[in-house]
C-alpha cells in the first residue's frame, strides 16, 4: 500500500474536501507507487487561503530580521537533511542524486541569502524640492502569494519564491506540480520544523483545477509561477483581469554558440551537461547548438563519441549520469518532436528512441539524442522539447550566430564560446536573453543572481537576486513635512 499524504492548512495534515486523489510515480520505475495525494479543487483553496490571511497579520508585523532568523534556521534544516531530500526527489522525478544534492543546496543558499536581505529591505530616502520636508519610501509585504511551480526543479525553483516571499513578510499558499508533490510534502515539514508558523506556507496538492482555483482566488495578491509558456500566459490573462500582481519563469530554447576560436574541449563538457543533464528537463537546458563551420565537423564527431559513454539509469544508482524523463508524455512528445526533425531533412546523428534495455523497460527512458543540419525553420530548431535532445545549426560568422541564436520566440538562458574578448562582450549585448553565459553552457543559475527571461520567456519579473523582492513587496512612499505650514509641490516651489 502506498503512503497517502495530504494537504497542510494551518499547519494541519488536511484531506481533500472531496476526498478525491491521485498516485505519484517514480519515473524510472512506473510500478513503484511513492504516494497517493490528494486531488484539490476550489473549496480546499478557499481553506488553505483563509489560512494564509489569517496568519499575515501576525507575520508581517514580526521584525523582518526575526523572519530571518527563522530563514536561517531553514537553511541549516535543509543542510542537515540534504542527502535524505535528494533521494526523494530523484525517486520522485528521476535526475540522479548528484543533481537533486544541486537542487537542495539551491534552496540552501537562497534560504540564507533570503535571510540576509531581511538586515536590508532597503527604501530609498532622498531630498524634499520643499524646505523642512522628508522623503522617503519604505517596503511592505503584497499580502497572500500564491506559488505554482514545476516539476523539475522540485525543492529549489518553489524557493526561490517562497523565502522571498516569507522574508519580506507575505504569507504563502504553495501549489506544487503534481509530479512533485512529495518533495513538496517534506520541504513544508522542513520549513514547519524549522520554525515557520503554521499558516505562513500552506500547501494544496493537486493539478489545473486547484492551480486556476488559487490564481482566480480573490483574496490572493499575487501570483508566481514557473511552468510552460501555454499555462503561464493564460494565467497572466487572468491575473490582467483581475488585476494581480503576476510573475513568470516560462519556457526557453537556449542557444549555445560555439565559435571557431573557441577552447573546443571546454565547450565539450559544457555542451554534455547543458544539453544532456537533467535529461534536457531545464528551462535553461542547452538545445539548440550553433557552430562556426570551421569547427563544426570536429565538433561534433567529439559530442558523438563522448555522448556514447553516458550511462543511463535510475538517478538513484551512482553510476548513473542520465536518469529518465518525466512521465510517458513526455516520451511521446519527445518521439514527435524527433519524428518532425527527420520529416525536416535533419540527420538523426545518434538517439531518438525510447530506451528499453533490461532495467530500463519500466521507467520513461530516453537516448540521448543529436540532430545536425538543423535549419532555422524546423520546429526542433524553434520549440521547446523538455528532453534530451540536441540540434545542431552551422553558421559562417558571428553576426549569423547572434540572428540565429535570437530566433526564437523564447528569451531566458544563452550563451557563447569564444576566445576573442571583444566578441564575448558584443554577445552580452546582442543576445535577446535574460542571462548569457560566458564560456560556460546556459545553466548553473546562482540563488544570489537575478534569474528569468524576455520575449515569450517572462513577464518583466525575475526570480532570484535583489530584483525578487521588488514583486514581493510594494513601495509605498511617505512624505512628512516638519515645515509646520501647506506646503503646495510643484505650485510653491516655483516662481512665475
Ligand atoms: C528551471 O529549469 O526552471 O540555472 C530552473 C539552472 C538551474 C535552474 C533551472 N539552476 O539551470
Amino acid at each position: 500500500m502506498a503512503d497517502t499524504f495530504h494537504n497542510i492548512i494551518a499547519g494541519e495534515a488536511t484531506p481533500a474536501a472531496s476526498g478525491t486523489t491521485f498516485n505519484d510515480r517514480n519515473p524510472a520505475d512506473r510500478n513503484d507507487v511513492i504516494g497517493t495525494f490528494p486531488s484539490s479543487g476550489p473549496a480546499d483553496v478557499d481553506r488553505a487561503v483563509e489560512a494564509a490571511r489569517e496568519a499575515f497579520s501576525s507575520w508581517s508585523t514580526t521584525p523582518a530580521p526575526k523572519r530571518g532568523t527563522i530563514l536561517r534556521q531553514i537553511g541549516d534544516a535543509l543542510t542537515e537533511r540534504k542527502t535524505e531530500l535528494a533521494r526523494i526527489m530523484t525517486r520522485e522525478m528521476g535526475k540522479p542524486v548528484f543533481e537533486t544534492k544541486g537542487d537542495v543546496q539551491e534552496a540552501i543558499d537562497t534560504a540564507y541569502y533570503a535571510a540576509s536581505e531581511t538586515r536590508r529591505l532597503f527604501g530609498h530616502t532622498v531630498p524634499s524640492e520643499l524646505p523642512d520636508k522628508f522623503n522617503m519610501s519604505i517596503r511592505r509585504p503584497v499580502g497572500v502569494c500564491g506559488v505554482i511551480t514545476a516539476w523539475n526543479f522540485p525543492v529549489a525553483v518553489p524557493t526561490w519564491k517562497i523565502f522571498p516571499a516569507i522574508a519580506s513578510g507575505n504569507t504563502v499558499v504553495f501549489k506544487p506540480s503534481e509530479e512533485a508533490p512529495h518533495s513538496a510534502t517534506v520541504l513544508c515539514e522542513i520549513l514547519s520544523d524549522a520554525g515557520v508558523p503554521d499558516g505562513v506556507v500552506n500547501l494544496i496538492h493537486g493539478a489545473g483545477e486547484a492551480g486556476k482555483a488559487l490564481v482566480e482566488h480573490p483574496d490572493v495578491d499575487a501570483i508566481g509561477f514557473t511552468g510552460s509558456s501555454e499555462t503561464g500566459k493564460a494565467i497572466g490573462a487572468t491575473c490582467g483581469r483581475l488585476n494581480k500582481k503576476y510573475s513568470a519563469e516560462m519556457g526557453g530554447k537556449n542557444p549555445m554558440i560555439v565559435m571557431e576560436d573557441a577552447d573546443l574541449d571546454l565547450a565539450l563538457e559544457g555542451v554534455i551537461w547543458g544539453a544532456y543533464g537533467t535529461t534536457g528537463q531545464r528551462c535553461t537546458a542547452t538545445s539548440r547548438l550553433i557552430i562556426h563551420e570551421d569547427v563544426d565537423d570536429a565538433f561534433i564527431e567529439m559530442i558523438q563519441n563522448e555522448a556514447r559513454d553516458l550511462t543511463l539509469g535510475s538517478g538513484l544508482e551512482d553510476e548513473t549520469d542520465v536518469g529518465p524523463v518525466i512521465n510517458e508524455a513526455a516520451l511521446e512528445k519527445i518521439s514527435r518532436y524527433i519524428q518532425e526533425g527527420v520529416d525536416a531533412g535533419a540527420e538523426l546523428l545518434f538517439g531518438g528512441e525510447r530506451a528499453m534495455d533490461d532495467a530500463l523497460a519500466d521507467g520513461c527512458f530516453f537516448q540521448p539524442t543529436l540532430f545536425r543540419g538543423v535549419e532555422r525553420d524546423m520546429s526542433i530548431f524553434q520549440e521547446e522539447i523538455f528532453g534530451p535532445v540536441l540540434s545542431v545549426h552551422t553558421i559562417s560568422s558571428y553576426e549569423e550566430a547572434a540572428e540565429a541564436a535570437n530566433d526564437t520566440v523564447y528569451g531566458l538562458s544563452s550563451s557563447i564560446y569564444t576566445s576573442n574578448v571583444a566578441r564575448a562582450f558584443r554577445a552580452m549585448h546582442d543576445l535577446e536573453a535574460g542571462i548569457t553565459y560566458v564560456n560556460g553552457p546556459t545553466i548553473g543559475a546562482e540563488a544570489h543572481m537575478p534569474f528569468g527571461g524576455v520575449k515569450d520567456t517572462g513577464n518583466g519579473h525575475r526570480d532570484g537576486g535583489w530584483e525578487v523582492f521588488e514583486f514581493y513587496t510594494e513601495t509605498k512612499t511617505v512624505y512628512v513635512d516638519y515645515s509646520g505650514q501647506l506646503q503646495k509641490a510643484q505650485i510653491d516651489n516655483v516662481e512665475d
